[in-house]
């Protein structure tokens, strides 16, 4: 039996289009950027709303500290780069934080990609100007090309299809490699492979025996294997793009309500929060759970005036916030905002960001950030949260599965010189293979110290 949607709920799915949008580009012609949208509307979604569902009661867990989230990827995706080598390097690496955590601090990790859809970028200004030419800003590949020629960077509604093609294919690799034995924790030493050298590698690899021979035991004893086998792995991309979450949305033939089915979870970045905006007022319409960033102009009444227009009924999973303050800020400017949401008593998952409140220009030139500012600010969160008795229950990262240079420090010592060695992203520094490694060892003794 399939219910049938209120038709105001559908309507209302519209009522961003009257509302101030920030970060929307201007696409220079409308009829076919209409044509690409009613296309999108007829293509099969990209996840369902069950998915979502199911993901959104795992992060009632995080928030609760029964689990903990691992949401890591890309800045941006490109096309080009959606690579096969490059989306498994991805989830390997994700994996392989997902088993230090799990394994070091006897937590279920839920593992979302920043991937298959991560496509569109707010910029501080609409342009860029180079010896005197103006053009628009790069808005991720959904929008326009990196390329500084006017062709480039003109918005191009056909980027919408693409991004979805793209998204559709980097799920369908994600799906076979999860479930089809790739992520079985009987491979765990294979996702090693070729880099046991380093310290961080070695170390992984005595955690992967010790898995090993834990299995070995059990299977000796005639347990079952089933949960071991498969993993599930989660999609997320900042929801900013509003020509594509809307044509992307479909009514759940369950319940008859709207679901973004881009992908599982959506956030709210920290440009376009604001309460009277379109951005909010489109992702109080859908029920996928919600991120929102919150950065540090951030007040605990602006915390609570999100929760009531997202999340009046204080449904449990539902609001996910990330907060990216910068190292040398959250000690101070946290514990406002968690004492004054913890009041309310709406639950809410709290997430760390360390990675958006810590750019720097490298003396070389180069938008980067600090290993050590990175570490520093999730070892804050973590203090915030232990004072107050508050659960920190995730981490979101930049990072990629490959060994580029683009983030100061960790155990290899990147350092301004080095990174122009493999300075690859279009937009911010991510963490390289092994400081995603190291990260996920060091935060294993944070979440030891409950
Ligand atoms: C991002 O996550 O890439 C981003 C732009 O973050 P924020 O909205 O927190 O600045
Ligand atoms: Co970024």
């Amino acid at each position: 039996m399939s219910v049938e949607p209120d038709p105001a709920v559908v309507e209302g799915l519209d009522a961003w289009r009257s509302l101030p949008a920030g970060q929307q580009p201007q696409w220079p012609d409308q009829d076919a950027l209409a044509a690409v949208t009613a296309r999108l509307e007829k293509l099969p979604p990209l996840v369902f709303a069950g998915e979502s569902d199911a993901l959104r009661a795992q992060l009632a867990a995080a928030g609760r500290g029964e689990a903990f989230l691992l949401q890591g990827g890309d800045c941006a995706e490109t096309f080009a780069e959606s690579t096969a080598d490059n989306i498994r390097n991805k989830i390997k690496t994700i994996l392989q934080m997902a088993v230090v955590l799990t394994y070091g601090a006897s937590l279920p990790v839920v593992k979302m990609g920043r991937m298959a859809g991560q496509y569109a970028k707010p910029r501080s200004s609409d342009s860029e100007t180079r010896d005197g030419v103006t053009l628009p800003a790069f808005r991720g590949d959904i929008i326009n090309g990196y390329d500084f020629t006017t062709e480039a960077r003109t918005p191009d509604p056909q980027r919408l299809l693409e991004a979805y093609h793209t998204s559709a294919s980097t799920l369908n690799l994600i799906r076979a490699f999860t479930t089809g034995g790739f992520a079985s924790l009987l491979r765990v030493h294979e996702w090693n492979r070729g880099f046991t050298t380093n310290p961080a590698y070695k170390r992984y690899d005595e955690i992967a025996a010790e898995i090993d021979r834990a299995i070995r035991f059990m299977a000796a004893c005639g347990a079952d294997f089933d949960a071991l086998r498969t993993v599930d792995f989660y999609s997320s991309h900042e929801g900013l793009l509003l020509d594509y979450e809307r044509p992307l949305t479909r009514i759940d033939s369950r319940t008859g309500l709207p679901y973004d089915c881009s992908a599982h979870f959506l956030w709210i970045g920290e440009r376009t929060r604001e309460l009277g905006g379109a951005h909010v007022d489109y992702f109080s319409r859908v029920h996928n759970p919600i991120g929102i960033k919150l950065g540090p102009t951030s007040s605990g009444d602006d915390a609570i005036a999100l929760m009531d227009r997202l999340n009046p009924t204080g449904e449990e999973g539902r609001i996910t916030f990330v907060t990216r303050m910068g190292a040398g800020k959250v000690r101070d400017l946290l514990p406002a905002l968690v004492e004054k949401v913890t009041a309310d008593g709406r639950p809410v998952t709290w997430v760390c960001d360390p990675m958006h409140g810590n750019g720097i220009t490298s003396a070389t030139g180069y938008k980067t950030r600090r290993f050590s500012d990175v570490m520093d600010e999730v070892a804050g969160f973590f203090e915030v949260h232990r004072s107050l008795g508050t659960v920190p229950g995730g981490l979101h990262i930049e990072l990629t599965g490959d060994d580029v240079t683009e983030v100061l420090g960790g155990s290899e010592e990147i350092d301004d010189e080095g990174l122009a060695r493999r300075y690859e992203t279009l937009v911010d520094p991510r963490l390289n293979h092994q400081q995603s490694l190291e990260l996920a060892f060091q935060v294993v003794e944070l979440l030891r110290r409950a």
